[in-house]
């Protein structure tokens, strides 16, 4: 089989050009003078840009404070609308919330438990999550960069031993695999207790329907019982933090421009590539877990089981390479991924965990394109 010659031909014009790669040209922030309620704000956002600011992480909200040398407040796209549904999240940022019911204690109740934060308790037969009051004291588990679980036997509620954790480690462990997982079972060494873990749930939701889990309430402002100040706000005198007010106050406010698309068509590999390149700029490449995390948020909405993405095993040199010619270094391989496949691209599963596999090339799915 011919390798289409042509793909690396226009690759090595993206190396001479202004391929924006980075991290920060995922998407960017406006900050908007001009004060108008939340509503009208995200009207604005979704007409100009692509919706009102969300925030994955710390560093996203250092880059929306950045963006602006204002010192009042601004709307971001948070709000409490949604009657008081709350839904579970994990602490660590990108770690999505499954439910799987084997991991709760339930305890013959329709819900897991009444409170708003989770525990897990270790005693002989029990080892289930359960939602608990955020303000009781407990030990908790942190785990740090190298992926390895600390117990912390100091007793705090679940907002400071977040904070603890944060400060100190990574975060509060997140994710079943770390929850349920056998290292977990060791830490506690028969001992019964009971501690934190890394889940909270809340009704708030971002205005694009992501369910990014990161949260930067100002503690000393916000007041969960306010049921009437239902949209968000951030202080940007207040290091930025978060606190709540009536929808209808006029505000500035944040908008973000995403410099992805999800193009809901059915395409094949080919066809989408040369779509993005004559529409767009190129198809979408995943160099680091950010990224990932990013466009993980995008395929949710595809319609096709599979997304192409502008990956693609060349047959002659027997390696896979992204067509934005940045190296295969990140990886999220499903199981029988990065296996051999002449003909094969590579696309993100738009189901559950999102993996990569290779799938041949003539098969039609969305696809995403990069704009710049
Ligand atoms: C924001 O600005 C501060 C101070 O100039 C800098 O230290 C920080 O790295 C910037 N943050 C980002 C994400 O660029
Ligand atoms: C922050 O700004 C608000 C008005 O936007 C003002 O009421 C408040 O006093 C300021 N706080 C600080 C610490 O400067
Ligand atoms: C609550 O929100 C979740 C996630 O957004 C949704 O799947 C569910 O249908 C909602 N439940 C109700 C009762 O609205
Ligand atoms: C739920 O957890 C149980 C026990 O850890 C596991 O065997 C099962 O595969 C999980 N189910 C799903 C849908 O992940
Ligand atoms: C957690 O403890 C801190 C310090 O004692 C307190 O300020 C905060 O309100 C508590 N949070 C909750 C949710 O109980
Ligand atoms: C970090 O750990 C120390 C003790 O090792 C503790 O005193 C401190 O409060 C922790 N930091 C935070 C922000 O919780
Ligand atoms: C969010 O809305 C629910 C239901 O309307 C309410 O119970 C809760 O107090 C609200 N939270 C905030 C912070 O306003
Ligand atoms: C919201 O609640 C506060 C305090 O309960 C009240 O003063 C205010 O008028 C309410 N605002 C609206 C728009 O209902
Ligand atoms: C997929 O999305 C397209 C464009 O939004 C829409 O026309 C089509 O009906 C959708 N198909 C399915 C199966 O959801
Ligand atoms: C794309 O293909 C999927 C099957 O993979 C199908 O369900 C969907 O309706 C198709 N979407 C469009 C826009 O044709």
């Amino acid at each position: 089989q011919a390798e289409p010659q042509h793909i690396f031909i226009l690759s090595y014009f993206c190396i001479l050009g202004q391929c924006c790669f980075f991290t920060c040209c995922l998407y960017e922030y406006h900050f908007i003078e001009e004060n108008k309620s939340w509503s009208e704000a995200q009207r604005y956002c979704r007409e100009k840009y692509t919706d009102l600011a969300k925030v994955f992480d710390m560093t996203d909200m250092s880059r929306l404070r950045n963006s602006t040398q204002n010192q009042g407040e601004a709307w971001i796209g948070l709000n409490n609308n949604t009657g008081g549904n709350r839904t579970w999240h994990w602490s660590l940022p990108g770690v999505e919330y499954i439910q799987n019911d084997s991991s709760w204690d339930q305890n013959g109740r329709t819900e897991p438990g009444p409170g708003n934060c989770g525990r897990k308790r270790y005693d002989n037969g029990d080892k289930k999550l359960a939602g608990v009051s955020c303000d009781h004291p407990m030990w908790f588990i942190c785990y740090d960069d190298k992926k390895t679980l600390h117990l912390i036997e100091t007793f705090i509620n679940w907002t400071e031993a977040q904070s603890y954790c944060r400060y100190n480690y990574t975060d509060l462990a997140s994710g079943l695999d770390q929850v349920d997982g056998e290292e977990m079972k060791t830490l506690f060494n028969g001992r019964p207790m009971s501690v934190w873990m890394g889940l909270f749930r809340d009704s708030w939701r971002w205005s694009d329907g992501s369910d990014f889990s990161f949260r930067y309430w100002d503690m000393e402002l916000f007041n969960d019982e306010q049921s009437n100040k239902t949209c968000a706000m951030t202080l940007l005198n207040r290091s930025g933090k978060w606190s709540s007010d009536e929808c209808d106050k006029k505000n500035h406010f944040f908008c973000y421009d995403d410099n992805l698309i999800l193009i809901k068509e059915n395409k094949t590999w080919e066809e989408a590539l040369y779509y993005c390149r004559e529409n767009y700029n190129d198809l979408v490449s995943i160099t680091n877990s950010d990224k990932q995390y990013w466009i993980q948020e995008k395929v949710k909405q595809a319609n096709s089981t599979y997304v192409w993405l502008g990956l693609r095993y060349t047959c002659t040199l027997g390696f896979w390479f992204w067509v934005t010619d940045e190296v295969v270094e990140y990886k999220n391989w499903d199981s029988d991924g990065t296996t051999d496949g002449c003909d094969m691209s590579g696309a993100m599963n738009s189901g559950s965990l999102h993996k990569w596999s290779k799938q041949a090339d003539n098969k039609m799915f969305n696809f995403i394109c990069s704009k710049k």
